[in-house]
């Protein structure tokens, strides 16, 4: 798939406020700072359609862009950033709950880890719990310019058999730079066939 357009349409605090049109949705969710925005400019191919920024804890709306006038990209906030008060990280967590388990046209969740880290504990219990919810996933290891092909490797191996402790079958695997602007097409085609 080729993205031809790519709109922002709305910022919204509260899931009332969700667009109603019925067309597909993919969301992106992930620790904050793990390259969510960069991830959906990658895929849209624009430099600065979602913010980006060296502060964690940028996006704390949901932010809906249309994509080639026919399904939308969701840009959650990001989980477990420390330094937002208590309230207000329950309140992110509220949103991004509320926001996956009531949409009806969410097709697939992606979730962004960093391809640095091991498994952290806050990303296994956000999939533990998306998948009991039976919510749609698939991972997206981001900022793979940052390690090597054996780093890389590792980190993949590493998470599998976490995963594998707890699910049958993994979840599509992908892996991006947006500094690359590398894994973009794969994910594009996905959501192509989804
Ligand atoms: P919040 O909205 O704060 O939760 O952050 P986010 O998940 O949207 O992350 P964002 O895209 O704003 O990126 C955070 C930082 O990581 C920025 O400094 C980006 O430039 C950097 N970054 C994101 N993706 C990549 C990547 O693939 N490679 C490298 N080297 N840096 C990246
Ligand atoms: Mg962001």
């Amino acid at each position: 798939m080729r993205v031809t357009e790519a709109v922002f349409i709305c910022s919204i605090s509260s899931i009332s406020a969700l667009p109603t049109d019925g067309k597909p949705e993919f969301a992106v969710v992930g620790r904050s700072n793990v390259g969510k925005s960069s991830f959906i400019n990658l895929l849209t191919g624009r430099k600065q359609l979602a913010k980006v920024s060296a502060t964690p804890g940028k996006t704390q709306t949901i932010n809906y862009f249309l994509i080639n006038n026919s399904w939308y990209l969701v840009d959650l906030p990001g989980y477990g950033y420390a330094k937002v008060s208590k309230v207000q990280q329950q309140g992110f967590g509220k949103l991004i709950e509320m926001y996956l388990t009531k949409s009806r046209n969410l097709f697939c969740t992606f979730v962004l880890l960093d391809s640095r880290l091991k498994p952290q504990p806050i990303d296994l219990d956000f999939i533990a719990w998306a998948g009991k919810a039976g919510i749609p996933l698939a991972l997206v290891f981001t900022k793979a310019d940052k390690v090597t092909k054996s780093e890389l490797k590792k980190t993949l191996q590493v998470f599998e058999a976490e995963l594998l402790k707890q699910w049958e079958s993994l979840p599509p695997v992908f892996v991006t730079s947006s500094l690359k602007k590398t894994g973009g097409n794969e994910i594009l085609d996905f959501i192509a066939s989804a």
